[in-house]
């Protein structure tokens, strides 16, 4: 395993590229309505990467080892999909929820960051699992600082999880992030604290926990991408990028529409 340690230069250029992830979550928040497809979604975003940003959308033709590659420049991932959902023509409906998942590339780095939204008024369920979700994306958050372990931001954010009722996904996990999409470390969503990597100043890597309702199992579509739970039940997910600081975290991938950390939270962000 190689975990890349960022100089200076290397953290401002993954500020600027977090930033402008996080925008496009931000300029495409309005049009998540009901009517709109995810290929809108997806059309919008693209042009507003590449035509106003000067950005290139991370996603589009990436072919990790094994897979074909992604044919679109957003994932939408939309109720019981647990993350990778390619846009596509079917339309969103009112009391859907859907995660947005941004990678920008910009001067060669990369910022990578999602949001869940709700298209009208959701379920209580969607609701709740939606903001647990976040809550554990930032119980992990909040356990980085040099010194701590990988397993205290699993540990974190499986023990909100499951205390809530709800199960964590396994087989995806947040990734080291820079020149490449995703390099090591592997950031699991779960584990035990004390265990695993240490963390140094100026590592950056994301954490991105998917939380489903039901069991944690799941099952890849025949597309090669999008990945469902197997009992149908609904799935969430929020992602951010942060960086390692001598303290801390600075968290990369904020922008004017990041929604705030939980109450109770005092921490800089
Ligand atoms: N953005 C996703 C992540 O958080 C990866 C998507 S790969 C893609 O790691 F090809 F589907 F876009
Ligand atoms: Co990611
Ligand atoms: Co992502």
């Amino acid at each position: 395993m190689t975990v890349v340690i960022k100089s200076d230069n290397e953290i401002e250029k993954m500020r600027v590229a977090g930033r402008l992830a996080s925008q496009v979550l931000d300029f495409i928040e309005p049009h998540v309505r009901a009517g709109i497809t995810t290929e809108d979604l997806d059309s919008l975003c693209h042009d507003y990467m590449v035509n106003v940003q000067n950005t290139i959308p991370a996603p589009l033709n990436y072919a990790p080892p094994g897979y074909s590659p992604f044919p679109k420049s957003i994932c939408t991932s939309v109720n019981h999909v647990i993350c990778h959902g390619i846009p596509g023509p079917k339309k969103l409906k009112n009391g859907d929820s859907i995660n947005i998942d941004i990678t920008v590339i910009k001067d060669r780095y990369h910022g990578d960051t999602s949001r869940m939204f709700h298209v009208g008024e959701p379920k209580i369920q969607s609701r709740r699992l939606a903001e647990l979700t976040f809550d554990c994306m930032w119980a992990g958050i909040s356990q980085i600082k040099p010194g701590a372990h990988l397993g205290d931001i699993g540990a974190a954010i499986q023990k909100m999880a499951e205390n809530a009722g709800f199960s964590v996904v396994r087989e995806f996990c947040g990734h080291g992030i820079g020149a490449t999409f995703h390099e090591d470390p592997q950031v699991l969503h779960y584990g035990r604290i004390g265990t695993g990597l240490k963390l140094v100043p100026g590592m950056i890597f994301t954490v991105e926990p998917m939380i489903n309702v039901g069991k944690p199992d799941i099952r890849q579509l025949a597309d090669g991408w999008t990945v469902v739970t197997k009992d149908h039940e609904l799935s969430a997910q929020w992602e951010h990028t942060v960086l390692v600081t001598n303290t801390g975290f600075e968290v990369l991938t904020r922008s004017e529409g990041t929604p705030l950390p939980p109450d109770g939270l005092s921490f800089k962000v």
